[in-house]
């Protein structure tokens, strides 16, 4: 297949690259390099320097054999994308390519600005690329299971079924972001659902939870393949945080009563999970939404996981408890239904000791890199 991936410097977008590129398809890989800019302009930095993208290309050809092709553009810019895919002809967009932390969309109205206009004008183009130069490419957006928020009600997968009055119709299914990035991801699954219900196109909305690992196995651990690592407040995702929190003696940082609940997944199935959705596209016309997570953990249980882990490499992990910078519920019910890939086919990596002790010793053997002064929220909701 010939696929393109949006955002294909990002900590999903390159694996994902390095994955499909390894199985033989054609990969066109797009980055603005927005998420190095916003690491630096924040004081981000990840945890190792990344090779930018023509360097991990040439890396991974090296020692595959396998060619990555990749482009530095903007996909938010007016038409850029139009012009790549008339040339290129994707069979498959995978869209990565958004600014993806909550907190930093909460920072302040630049940044609140920057993420709306960003994600949505990506979504945007994305479609207007497809429909302009490559009708029957099935777009892979990178959704959030963070876009339903906590109902008080079983979570469905996208679409819901309400009676009313003696009637019944299906409708998206109420979504209530926490943060004005989720309310961005929000935005774009109603413009896919207004383009593939009024146009034609063929689209797979991932509702995705948050993601955890160094590596995937296409990096064959050379580390100038893996993708980058963030353990900070803004960009690190909370085990990748704990990962570091632990292997470097600072105490985890759990926000509130640490009992909010959210699905979880390895990197490694992200991939899986895009492979499938990618191996059966639905119908044109139709929006299909899968909400991609495997197992579903509160914060808590996390912190007491890698505390757990931390001793048995011999670290002392302590929990600290915080004042949460966020505005969520600490208490809830949760129970997302999440059927669709694993119908398809999914095989889960559950959340192994052995994953959380190779991610710790990721950390530990560079510590000395890790700036804890970004360990503490620098953002509050208030
Ligand atoms: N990582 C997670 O845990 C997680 C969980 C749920 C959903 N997601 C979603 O998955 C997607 C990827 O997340 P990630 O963690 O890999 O983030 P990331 O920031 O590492 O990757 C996004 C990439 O897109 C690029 N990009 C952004 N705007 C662009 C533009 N206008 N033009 C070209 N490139 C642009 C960035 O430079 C970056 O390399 C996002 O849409 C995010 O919302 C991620």
């Amino acid at each position: 297949m010939r696929i393109a991936i949006l955002g294909g410097d990002g900590y999903l977008g390159w694996p994902a690259a390095m994955y499909f590129a390894a199985r033989g398809d054609t990969v066109l890989a797009i980055d603005n390099y927005l998420r190095r800019r916003l690491a630096r302009e924040t004081g981000s930095e990840p945890l190792l320097p990344t090779p930018d993208l023509a360097a991990r290309c040439a890396r991974f050809e090296a020692l595959t054999g396998k060619r990555i092709a990749h482009r530095i553009a903007d996909c938010a810019e007016d038409g850029a994308l139009s012009a790549m895919f008339a040339e290129f002809r994707p069979d498959a967009a995978i869209h990565f390519a958004e600014q993806p932390s909550a907190p930093y969309s909460m920072r302040g109205r630049d940044e609140a600005r920057l993420t709306l206009r960003n994600n949505v004008a990506t979504t945007f183009e994305l479609i207007w690329a497809v429909k302009s130069a490559a009708p029957r490419c099935h777009i892979v957006k990178l959704g959030s299971m963070g876009e339903y928020g906590t109902p008080d009600i079983d979570i469905e997968e996208g679409w819901i079924e309400i009676a009313h009055k003696g009637r019944k119709d299906k409708f998206l299914y109420p979504r209530a972001g926490g943060s004005l990035y989720h309310t961005s991801k929000i935005l774009d699954t109603d413009l896919l659902e207004f383009e593939t219900r009024s146009g034609g196109l063929r689209a797979t909305d991932l509702m995705q939870g948050p993601v955890y690992g160094h590596c995937s196995d296409e990096a064959r651990d050379d580390e100038t393949l893996f993708p980058h690592f963030h353990y900070d407040d803004l960009f690190g995702t909370v085990i990748n945080r704990f990962a570091a929190q632990a292997a470097c003696g600072i105490p985890l940082t759990v926000y509130g009563k640490g009992h909010q609940r959210r699905g979880y997944l390895d990197l490694r199935d992200t991939l899986q999970c895009l492979r499938l959705a990618i191996d059966a596209p639905p119908a044109p016309g139709r929006l299909r939404v899968l909400n991609q997570f495997t197992e579903i953990f509160a914060v808590l249980e996390l912190a007491e996981r890698v505390r757990g882990v931390g001793a048995r490499l011999g670290f002392d992990v302590a929990i600290r408890m915080l004042d949460n910078p966020r505005r969520e519920q600490e208490e809830h019910y949760y129970r997302p239904a999440h059927d669709g890939l694993w119908k398809l086919g999914l095989e889960p990596h559950y959340l192994s000791d052995d994953r959380l002790a190779a991610m710790i010793e990721f950390v530990r053997r560079r510590r000395d890199a890790v700036d804890t002064s970004r360990i503490l929220p620098r953002v509050s909701w208030a």
